[in-house]
C-alpha cells in the first residue's frame, strides 16, 4: 500500500519537475527569440557630413582620452520640423559656457523628410549669419552621421555614444521638450559627486507630476504613464522616479562601459541604461530639469506602450539569465 503511495507520489514529483523544465526551456527560448540584437553598423554609417565635407570617416571612442569637454547626442527621425528649435536653443548656450569644447553629434535614423540636410543647411546659416567672427562654429563641431536604414531612438543613441569625443556625453531628444541650458545642472550634479570619473546624471520630471503640464494631458497618455511606471518599478529600478526623460548625461567612463553592450534599440532602452549602470556600480544622479509638453510625438500609445512593456519584461529575463551580458568582447567589425 506505502509504496504504492511513494510510487504514485514520485510519478507526481518528476511529472511536476518535468513540466517546471519544460516552462523554464520555452522561457528561455522565448525570451531569446525576443530579445534584441542590435543592427550591424553598415560602412556608410561610419562616416559623418558636416555644412563643409561629404564623408569623413567616425572614430570608434574607445579611448578614455577626450578631445573635447561635452558632446551632444541628437538621435533625430523626420525631425525636420522641431530641430530648429532644439539647435537654436542648444548652439548659443553651448557656444557661450563651453566656447570651443563641445561638439553635436546627430543621428539621422534613416529620416524620409531630409533631417540630416535640414541640419546642414542650419549650420551653413547660422554660420553666415556670424559672417567670419569668432561666435561661427568650425564645421567639424556639428557632425551629422546618416543611418542607412531606421533602427530606433535606442539604437541611434548607441550609435552617437560610440563615436562620441567628449568628456561627457549627453542625449537629448531633437523635440526641445527639455530647456536645453539644464545641461549645466547635470554637468554640475557629475562634477561635484563623489566620483566625478564615472557617474550618470539624468534629468528628471517627477517633480512635475501635479503640474499643468502633466495633469493637461490626456487621461490615456497619464493612464499608460503610470502603468509604465509601474512595470518599471516592478522590473527593476525602483529608486528613480523618471527613467524615461530624454536628457542624460554620462561621463566618458561611464558610456564606454554601457553603450558598447547595449541591445535595446528601442524606447525602453533608457532603462537598460540605467539597469547596465547600476550592474556596474555607476552611481545614478536625478536631476530635476524644466520640461514642457511639445506635440508631434512619435510614440504611437496604443502599440509602443505595448511594445515598451513586453521589451522591458523580456530585458529583465535576458539579463536574469544570462543571455545579455555585462561585458561583450568588442570585436572592431
Ligand atoms: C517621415 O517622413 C516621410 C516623408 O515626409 C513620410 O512619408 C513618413 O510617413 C514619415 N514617417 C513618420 C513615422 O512620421
Ligand atoms: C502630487 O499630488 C499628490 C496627491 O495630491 C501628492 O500625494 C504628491 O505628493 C504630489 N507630488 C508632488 C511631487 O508634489
Amino acid at each position: 500500500m506505502s509504496s504504492i503511495l511513494s510510487i504514485e507520489m514520485s510519478t507526481i514529483l518528476i511529472t511536476v519537475i518535468g513540466v517546471l523544465g519544460a516552462i523554464l526551456c520555452l522561457v528561455y527560448l522565448i525570451v531569446i527569440i525576443l530579445a534584441h540584437t542590435p543592427r550591424k553598423i553598415v560602412s556608410p554609417e561610419r562616416t559623418y557630413k558636416t555644412c563643409e565635407c561629404e564623408s569623413l570617416p567616425l572614430i570608434e571612442s574607445k579611448s578614455s582620452n577626450p578631445s573635447l569637454m561635452v558632446s551632444v547626442i541628437i538621435p533625430c527621425y523626420n525631425e525636420t520640423e522641431r530641430l530648429r528649435i532644439m539647435l537654436d536653443e542648444a548652439v548659443p548656450h553651448l557656444e557661450s559656457q563651453y566656447a570651443n569644447d563641445w561638439e553635436i553629434l546627430i543621428v539621422d535614423d534613416g529620416s524620409k523628410d531630409g533631417t540630416a540636410q535640414f541640419a546642414l543647411d542650419w549650420v551653413r546659416n547660422y554660420n553666415l549669419q556670424k559672417g567670419s567672427s569668432k561666435s561661427a562654429i568650425a564645421a567639424d563641431r556639428v557632425r551629422v552621421c546618416v543611418l542607412v536604414k531606421n533602427r530606433g531612438k535606442g539604437g541611434a543613441v548607441t550609435h552617437g555614444m560610440r563615436f562620441f569625443r567628449g568628456q561627457y556625453a549627453i542625449f537629448v531628444d531633437a523635440d526641445g521638450a527639455s530647456r536645453f541650458s539644464d545641461l549645466d545642472k547635470l554637468l554640475q550634479a557629475i562634477k561635484t559627486s563623489p566620483n566625478p570619473e564615472k557617474a550618470i546624471a539624468i534629468g528628471s520630471r517627477a517633480h512635475m507630476v501635479n503640474t499643468s503640464a502633466v495633469v493637461k494631458r490626456s487621461m490615456v497618455r497619464n493612464f499608460l504613464m503610470h502603468g509604465l511606471h509601474a512595470l518599471v518599478y516592478v522590473f527593476g529600478i525602483r529608486d528613480i522616479a523618471d527613467t524615461q526623460c530624454g536628457f542624460k548625461l554620462l561621463s566618458r567612463k561611464a558610456a564606454l562601459e554601457i553603450f558598447p553592450n547595449m541591445r535595446t534599440e528601442r524606447w525602453i532602452f533608457d532603462v537598460e541604461v540605467l539597469i547596465r549602470g547600476r550592474r556596474k556600480g555607476i552611481p545614478v544622479l536625478e536631476v530635476p530639469i524644466s520640461w514642457h509638453e511639445v506635440g508631434g510625438s512619435k510614440l504611437d500609445l496604443a502599440t509602443d506602450s505595448v511594445l515598451m512593456a513586453v521589451d522591458l519584461v523580456i530585458m529583465r529575463l535576458a539579463f536574469f539569465l544570462g543571455i545579455y551580458k555585462d561585458n561583450i568582447k568588442t570585436k572592431s567589425d
